[in-house]
C-alpha cells in the first residue's frame, strides 16, 4: 500500500507521508507543509488536526469506543477503582498489589495543606467559584514545591511520582475546602481506613459531631464517575494542558489553565447546566416534549446531548445511566425522580427525532452525572470540580508524556489573518 500522500498547490506536486496509530487511524504528516509550499493547513476547532503522538487514550467515536492504555473502559467502571486507573493513566501499566498500595498510602499521606494555603483561601470573596478556588490553588500550590523544580524540566521529572500523589490528593483536599469554606465549616482531615471517595465525601459532608459515611453505592457511583471522566484524549483541557505544558512549565499550573480550560458550560460546566435545564423543564409544567421542540428550532440547546468527537452513543454515558437508576433508588428509595424521568423522556424523544439522528447527536457522560451528584447532595457549582478532580489523573500523564519527550516543541499554531491590510496612522484631529 502506498503510504503517502499527494497534494497538488498551485501546479506543484508536494508528497506527504501517511502516519498510522495502532488501531489503524490515519493522518497526513504535514509537518513540512509550509517550509516546502509556504501554506499552512485551515481547521478552524482543530476538528481535523492531531495535535501530537499519544500512548495514553483511544476513542472511536463513530462506533462508541473508549479505552485507557487498551483497556475497554467498561471493563475498568466495573472492576477497577478510580485510584488505580489513575496509575495505569499515569504509569502505563495497572498496578500489582505493591505498587497500587504504596500509590494509595502516598495519595492519602498528602491530603493536608500547609497553614498558609488555608490562609490563602480566605482570601477569596464568599461568592468565589471552587473553579476558581481550584485554578487558583493548584497553580499557589506548586510555589510551596519549589525544590522539586520550578520550570526545571529534568528536577520536575526526578520528583514526578511524588508530585502526581501529591496533586491527586490535594486537589481532592482543595476540593472539599473550597465547599466547606462556602458553608462556614471547619477542614476535615481523611481517614487512614476509608477509600479515596469515602474520604472526599467525609472531607465534604462530615459535620461537627456527626461523621458522613459513605453508602457503599454512593462510594461507588463517585468513584466510577471519576473514572469515566479521568481521560479523554486531546479535549480543549487536555489540550490546554499539554500547550502550557509545552513551552516547559511546570505541572501545577499547566493543571491549573487545564481546570480553567474545564470550566467553561460546552465542557466540563455542561453537568451543572444538564440540572438548570431539567430544573427550568420542570418548573414550566414541561415533560420535556416542548424543550425537544425548542431545542430542534434552535431556540435552546438539549445540554448533554452532542459530542465533538462521539457519533453514537458516548460510552461513559450507558455506564452513568445504569449507575443513575442505582443510586437514585438508594439515596430517595424511589424508582421515580421528576428530574430523572424528564431526562429519560428527553433521551427516549431525541433518540427517536430525525433532529438529533441525522446530527448523530446522543446523550454524552454530563446527561446523567449531574442527577447523580444532585442526588448525592453535591451543590450544583461542584459538579465541574467533580469532573476536574478525576480528569486530574488523565492531565498529570499528559503532562508527563510532553516532559519526558525530548523531541517536544512549544506548541505554536498558525493563523490565516482577515483584519485591515497596511495603513497609515491618523492623528487624533483629523478622524471622522
Ligand atoms: N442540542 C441541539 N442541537 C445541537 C446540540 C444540542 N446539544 N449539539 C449540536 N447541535 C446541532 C447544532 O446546532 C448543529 O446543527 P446545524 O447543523 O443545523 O447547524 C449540529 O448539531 C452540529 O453541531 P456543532 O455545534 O457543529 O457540533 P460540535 O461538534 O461543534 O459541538 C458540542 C459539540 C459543543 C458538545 C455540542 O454538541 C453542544 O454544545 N452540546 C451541548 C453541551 C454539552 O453537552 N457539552 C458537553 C460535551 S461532553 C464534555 O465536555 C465532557
Amino acid at each position: 500500500m502506498d503510504n503517502s500522500t499527494t497534494v497538488r498547490i498551485a501546479n506543484r506536486k508536494y508528497h506527504f507521508p501517511l502516519i498510522e496509530g495502532t488501531e489503524g487511524e490515519q493522518a497526513v504528516d504535514v509537518r513540512h507543509l509550509r517550509a516546502e509550499s509556504g501554506c499552512i493547513t485551515f481547521d478552524d476547532g482543530y476538528g481535523n488536526t492531531g495535535s501530537c503522538l499519544s500512548d495514553i487514550t483511544f476513542i472511536d467515536g463513530e462506533k462508541g469506543i473508549l479505552r485507557y492504555r487498551g483497556y475497554p473502559i467498561e471493563q475498568l467502571a466495573e472492576h477497577s477503582t478510580f485510584l488505580e486507573t489513575a496509575y495505569l493513566l499515569i504509569y502505563g501499566e495497572l498496578p500489582d498489589q505493591g505498587q497500587l498500595n504504596t500509590f494509595s498510602e502516598a495519595v492519602l499521606s498528602e491530603a493536608a495543606l500547609h497553614d498558609r494555603m488555608q490562609d490563602f483561601y480566605h482570601g477569596f470573596s464568599q461568592d468565589a467559584h471552587p473553579m476558581v478556588m481550584l485554578s487558583a490553588g493548584l497553580n499557589a500550590l506548586g510555589s510551596y514545591y519549589i525544590k522539586y523544580g520550578r520550570n526545571k524540566r529534568e528536577k520536575e521529572l526526578e520528583a514526578f511520582d511524588r508530585i502526581a500523589a501529591l496533586i491527586l490528593s490535594k486537589t481532592r483536599t482543595i476540593a472539599a475546602m473550597a465547599h466547606r469554606m462556602r458553608q462556614g465549616l471547619p477542614f476535615v482531615y481523611p481517614k487512614k481506613k476509608l477509600s479515596y471517595c469515602e474520604n472526599f465525601l467525609h472531607m465534604l459532608f462530615s459535620q461537627p459531631y456527626d461523621e458522613y459515611i459513605a453508602h457503599e453505592d454512593v462510594a461507588k457511583a463517585l468513584d466510577v464517575i471519576l473514572l469515566l471522566h479521568a481521560d479523554h484524549e486531546q479535549n480543549c483541557s487536555t489540550s490546554t494542558v499539554r500547550m502550557v505544558a509545552s513551552s516547559g512549565c511546570n505541572l501545577f499550573s499547566s493543571l491549573s489553565a487545564g481546570v480553567c480550560a474545564l470550566w467553561g458550560p460546552l465542557h466540563g460546566g455542561a453537568n451543572m447546566a444538564v440540572i438548570r435545564m431539567l430544573e427550568a423543564i420542570r418548573e414550566q409544567g414541561d415533560n420535556g416534549d416542548r424543550f425537544i421542540e425548542a431545542a430542534k428550532s434552535g431556540e435552546a440547546k438539549l445540554m448533554g446531548f452532542g459530542h465533538r468527537i462521539y457519533k453514537n452513543y458516548d460510552p461513559r454515558a450507558k455506564i452513568m445511566k445504569e449507575m443513575c437508576e442505582r443510586v437514585l433508588r438508594v439515596l430517595t428509595h424511589a424508582e421515580n425522580d421528576p428530574l430523572l424521568d424528564i431526562a429519560r423522556n428527553l433521551e427516549e424523544k431525541a433518540l427517536h427525532d430525525d433532529y438529533f439522528i441525522e446530527r448523530k447527536l446522543y446523550p454524552n457522560v454530563d446527561f446523567y452525572s449531574g442527577i447523580i451528584l444532585k442526588a448525592i447532595g453535591f451543590p450544583l457549582n461542584m459538579f465541574t470540580v467533580i469532573f476536574a478532580l478525576g480528569r486530574t489523573a488523565g492531565w498529570i500523564s499528559q503532562w508527563h508524556e510532553i516532559a519526558a519527550d525530548p523531541e517536544s516543541r512549544i506548541h505554536r499554531p498558525r493563523q490565516i489573518y482577515t483584519g485591515a491590510k497596511q495603513r497609515d496612522y491618523i492623528p487624533m484631529d483629523e478622524r471622522v
